[in-house]
């Protein structure tokens, strides 16, 4: 063991870290310099070979050259890394002043932020939600919800029959088709809504649209009387407008309902018409099947267009039905 020899194993060692640019060069260099093959490691494993007392002091020589050795290795390795490092940040640099396009997030229209917001309370108190189709069958629609053949809602100008008139299709005029279509499907006890798209023969104007919206409630149990009608319809009306509402049953009629009513709200200092409600016609619920002598029911119907409109102060239904972002965005998006 010549002490030369070590001397310049480190000074060798030494040259090649500091001539390595990047972390990879420096591991090919401690891979030569300080590896399993590098003479160091090999000078160490022949120690075994040695006499004691010779062991002892190539022993400390090797062992001063190795820690040399892994100083100069690490003193570059942090250098590198640093350098490294900086220059990584700048590379990923992000120029948040630079300008973005502008696009915007879409979002729901206030009709759908609405029953959906009406969906929600409901499915809480344990109500599943129910829809139909638009283009629904007359018998649904009319005959098995005890509407006569003469009845004015089925004349030419309320409703949109389909052709040929013979399918006997119609665009549903309201929800309560679907009251229809869930006793028919299911056994009670019912607790639905049926929130939806119906249509009128109706011109487009301040407060009328052809295309509007409706949601249904329906409730099928034992023992259902109309104070759990009229309970229901309180909680639904402070969920809507507030807490300080109140609310009012007037008699009314519907062919299928009995007894049926309006129901209105005392909102922003008036009596204002919601919707309609009773107790389901026994007469309908034997059409669907429903045993009347065990049974009985409520169900109500009122418009989202006009809640909505009632509840935000919207004057003109065409600000509804057109689209307009500037009305829309004012709803919030939504999403
Ligand atoms: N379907 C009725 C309408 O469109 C509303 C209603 C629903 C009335 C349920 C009573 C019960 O006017």
């Amino acid at each position: 063991m010549n002490p030369a020899d070590v001397a310049s194993w480190i000074s060798d060692a030494q040259s090649a870290f500091t001539a390595a640019t990047d972390l990879e060069q420096l591991k090919s260099a401690r891979l030569a310099h300080a590896g399993d093959k590098s003479p160091i490691a090999l000078a160490s494993r022949a120690l075994g070979t040695l006499s004691a007392d010779q062991k002892a002091s190539v022993g400390k020589i090797i062992g001063e050259a190795k820690a040399e050795i892994a100083k100069a290795l690490a003193q570059q390795t942090a250098k590198l890394e640093q350098e490294r490092d900086s220059r990584v940040l700048l590379e990923e640099i992000v120029d948040i002043t630079l300008p973005v396009r502008r696009a915007h997030r879409g979002g729901l229209h206030p009709i759908s932020i609405i029953k959906n917001e009406i969906s929600d309370f409901f499915i809480e108190q344990g109500f599943s939600v129910e829809e139909g189709p638009e283009l629904e069958s007359g018998w649904l629609n009319f005959d098995a919800l005890n509407i006569p053949a003469d009845h004015p809602a089925r004349t030419m100008q309320d409703t949109f029959f389909i052709e040929p008139i013979e399918s006997g299709l119609v665009l549903r005029t309201h929800t309560s088709p679907v009251q229809i279509r869930t006793m028919l499907a299911q056994e009670p006890p019912i607790y639905v809504i049926c929130p939806g798209r119906t249509f009128r023969a109706d011109e487009l104007d301040a407060t009328h649209s052809p295309v509007f919206h409706q949601v249904e409630g329906l409730v099928v149990d034992k023992g259902i009387t109309m104070a759990h009608l009229k309970g229901t319809l309180d909680n639904f009306a402070r969920h809507m407008f507030g807490p300080d509402v109140t609310t009012r049953l007037r008699p009314s009629f519907f062919p299928f309902t009995e007894p049926s009513a309006e129901v209105d709200i005392f909102f922003n200092n008036r009596w204002i018409e919601w919707g309609g409600c009773g107790m389901v016609n026994p007469k309908v619920l034997a059409t669907c099947g429903i045993d009347t002598d065990v049974y009985t029911g409520f169900a109500f119907g009122m418009g989202l267009e006009r809640t909505l409109m009632v509840r935000h102060g919207i004057t003109d239904m065409h600000d509804i039905v057109e689209g307009d972002l500037r009305f829309t965005r004012q709803f919030g998006v939504g999403l």
